[in-house]
């Protein structure tokens, strides 16, 4: 659970930049999304986002925060990767909203010989990671791994690895990458994880930066931007608050 006192830092420190007009408009995607006005958002017509995106706010993961806008480019992403060879790979689940979210979408369990990897210790960022913008985070996810295994437990080609990133990476070695999605809230760790699955993914496979362009992360956006360097391959930086990649 997200305590009070906890969930007023977050908003506070979350740069929501929504009009005041805005706000009071019914139409407008309030809570995390910054991206709510002055343009489309066709998502929102997308009958299959709209279930799967139910399916993945089931889970509880978004605290009933509206998300809308970086799930439609999740879902986008995963549904590039659907069509190409190699598993799909989310570092940082917390109750498995987005990944929820994307079995929905592409209808994962239809899809043959891919497995759909789900990498988090289950029970918050570790102690040594949490520095920066991470420690705003300390105390905030409580364990979720029975729940999430519950969540998963119809979709037998979905694997749920419990560890510490970068600790657990080596235990996570997929043939090829088809989608990436990273959403630790903590900088070194979605580097190496950046730095380990990269050189998986197949060309046109698209990786999710989901925290890389807030700019209350700017330590993370420092770190991935590093490790984007070394990997000799730019980030697209999305007002959504994310970053995009795409493997050529
Ligand atoms: C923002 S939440 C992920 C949200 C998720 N993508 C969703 O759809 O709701 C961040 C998650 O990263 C996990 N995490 C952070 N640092 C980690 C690390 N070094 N190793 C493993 N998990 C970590 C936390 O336990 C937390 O569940």
């Amino acid at each position: 659970m997200l305590g009070r006192a906890r969930l007023a830092d977050y908003l506070k420190a979350v740069p929501v930049r929504m009009p005041r007009w805005r706000r009071r408009s019914p139409d407008a995607l309030q809570g995390e999304d910054p991206v709510s006005f002055a343009v489309a958002t066709p998502f929102r017509d997308d009958a299959a986002f709209r279930r799967a995106y139910a399916a993945g706010e089931a889970t509880g993961s978004w605290w009933g925060f509206d998300v809308e806008w970086r799930a439609s480019i999740v879902c986008w992403a995963a549904l590039q990767g659907r069509s190409l060879e190699g598993d799909f790979v989310e570092v940082g689940v917390h109750r498995g909203g987005y990944a929820r979210m994307v079995v929905d979408y592409v209808g994962f369990e239809t899809l043959t010989g891919k497995s759909f990897y789900l990498i988090d210790t289950y029970c918050g960022i570790p102690a040594a990671h949490r520095t920066g913008a991470a420690a705003l985070f300390d105390g905030v996810y409580g364990d979720c791994y029975e729940d999430v295994l519950r969540t998963f437990t119809p979709f037998d080609t979905v694997r749920i690895v419990r560890g510490a990133v970068p600790e657990v990476l080596d235990t996570v070695r997929p043939a090829r990458v088809a989608f990436l999605s990273i959403d630790l809230n903590s900088a070194e760790p979605s580097a190496r994880a950046l730095e380990h699955f990269w050189p998986l993914m197949v060309q046109g496979a698209v990786a999710v930066l989901d925290d890389y362009n807030f700019e209350l992360f700017a330590d993370q956006r420092a770190a991935l931007d590093a490790a984007a360097a070394r990997l000799g391959a730019p980030i697209l930086a999305l007002p959504s608050g994310q970053g995009l990649m795409v493997k050529r």
